[in-house]
């Protein structure tokens, strides 16, 4: 743990009117983006001083503290993926992304239909992610901001589908909520993903050659 560290809220255009997504759903999405990253600027602060000599698997202070931790820490690092995803874009597929999509599930219509059944099976996320080793893109599927999570992956493109992302707007009805991300998608954004996510997957075979 960095002995002292305080993560900063971004900002995001979320009063800004996009296709099928509401203003109100964006301002109130947002303020929980704000809880994740102010809950985990105070977990870091309480943890300074708890008590790690009480360390345990089924309560502590310190052990609940380090649970809630990965919890806050990646509701702040998806929101920080999903906002500038769904404000700006046209929905378009273009860039080195889209050609790379196709050349891993066949056809962009191959991948759109398994991540929208991913995203309606998620209890939280769809993430598109690089794979290291295989320097493959899957689709995961993530419950809980802190269980799902495929270690040595990097995140291209994050779908939130708790319901705090699309109630509002459209009841139980996720699969137009789904429709809607897709006419936002800012692809620009995702190939800047998709061009760091080849970058580390470059290191990465440095460091562990075959
Ligand atoms: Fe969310």
């Amino acid at each position: 743990m960095p002995s002292e560290h305080k993560f900063p809220v971004k900002p995001f255009p979320v009063d800004k009117q996009i296709q099928g997504i509401s203003v109100r759903t964006n301002q109130e999405h947002y303020k929980l983006y704000q809880g994740y990253v102010n809950r985990w600027n105070e977990i870091l602060e309480k943890l300074k001083t708890a008590d790690r000599s009480k360390a345990n698997a089924t309560y502590s202070e310190f052990s609940e503290l380090k649970r809630q931790e990965t919890f806050n820490a990646n509701g702040k690092i998806l929101h920080e993926l999903f906002f500038p995803t769904i404000l700006g874009g046209d929905g378009k597929p273009k860039g080195e992304i889209l050609e790379k999509i196709k050349q891993d599930f066949g056809s962009f219509e191959a991948w759109k239909e398994d991540f929208i059944a991913t995203g309606m099976s998620a209890r939280g996320w769809a993430i598109l992610a690089l794979e290291l080793q295989s320097e493959k893109l899957f689709n995961f599927l993530v419950d809980l901001q802190n269980v799902g999570h495929v270690q040595d992956t990097v995140a291209i493109l994050a779908l939130d589908v708790f319901e705090h992302a699309y109630f509002i707007d459209y009841g139980t009805n996720r699969k137009s909520y789904i429709d809607a991300f897709f006419n936002n998608i800012n692809w620009d954004f995702v190939e800047k993903r998709y061009q760091y996510a080849k970058k580390v997957a470059q290191i990465y075979k440095e460091y562990f050659k075959e």
